[in-house]
């Protein structure tokens, strides 16, 4: 049985009251806490830095999964390794070089990972996978959260997952899979039978007034 984990995205948290925002959706029951970081550059939209990081970080001893939407990628993904990041993913296309970048974020005592957009060949997974601790998929285009789940993301999930089981039963190791965008009560249970174990939840979490209802309404879903 693999063990799934829930990662609220705080995109859809209220800015004003964020460390109180972390503290009760972990109370709630999720695992991790999901920080999206976009730079008007590589995606159309902004959003929050190291700083915020940093200031979140006291108010919970869950781990910090940043997703760096940003291009370039090396300096930054230093800056939130300092700022308390446990897990820093980042986009592929976003660098120069990808090896390196894992590299830094690996040097930094971070877990690293690679993020996919919907369109994006899982083939650059292939001279890396020792290195990467996380795959993220996309199950939307990145920049905005309250989007719909793109349902052919589900053939990709199952792919990554072969590639991570071929790999960990050859090498060992472990390797989260992660999809973000769309993920609802009503698809958390198909996108986990796909082959995911870690699932990013905004607006499906944050726009509800009830945030233990919502995640324990994923994890029945989850064990069904
Ligand atoms: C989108 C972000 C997502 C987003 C998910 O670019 O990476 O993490 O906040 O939000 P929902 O769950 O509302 O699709
Ligand atoms: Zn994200």
């Amino acid at each position: 049985m693999r063990t799934f984990r829930i990662a609220p995205s705080i995109l859809s948290a209220d800015f004003a009251r964020l460390g109180e925002e972390v503290k009760n959706v972990i109370a709630a029951g999720a695992d991790i806490v999901h920080f999206d970081v976009m730079d008007n550059h590589y995606v159309p939209n902004l959003t929050v830095g190291p700083l915020v990081c940093e200031a979140i970080r006291p108010h919970t001893s869950a781990p910090i999964d940043v997703h760096l939407m940003v291009s370039p990628v090396d300096a930054l993904a230093a800056s939130f390794a300092k700022a308390g990041a446990d897990i820093i993913t980042f986009h592929p296309e976003a660098s120069h070089h990808i090896d390196r970048t894992l590299g830094v974020i690996k040097d930094a005592g971070c877990k690293a990972g690679l993020v996919f957009n919907p369109a994006t060949p899982l083939s650059f997974l292939d001279h890396v996978m020792d290195k990467v601790d996380m795959i993220l998929l996309m199950s939307v285009n990145p920049g905005f959260g309250g989007q719909k789940f793109i349902p052919q993301t589900l053939n990709k999930v199952r792919d990554a997952r072969r590639r991570i089981d071929e790999y960990t039963a050859q090498y060992g190791g472990e390797i989260w899979l992660e999809v973000d965008g769309g993920i609802k009560v009503d698809n958390i249970a198909e996108v986990a039978a796909a082959g995911a174990d870690t699932f990013v939840a905004g607006s499906a979490i944050f726009n509800q007034p009830d945030y233990k209802t919502v995640i324990d309404a994923m994890r029945a879903e989850l064990a069904r």
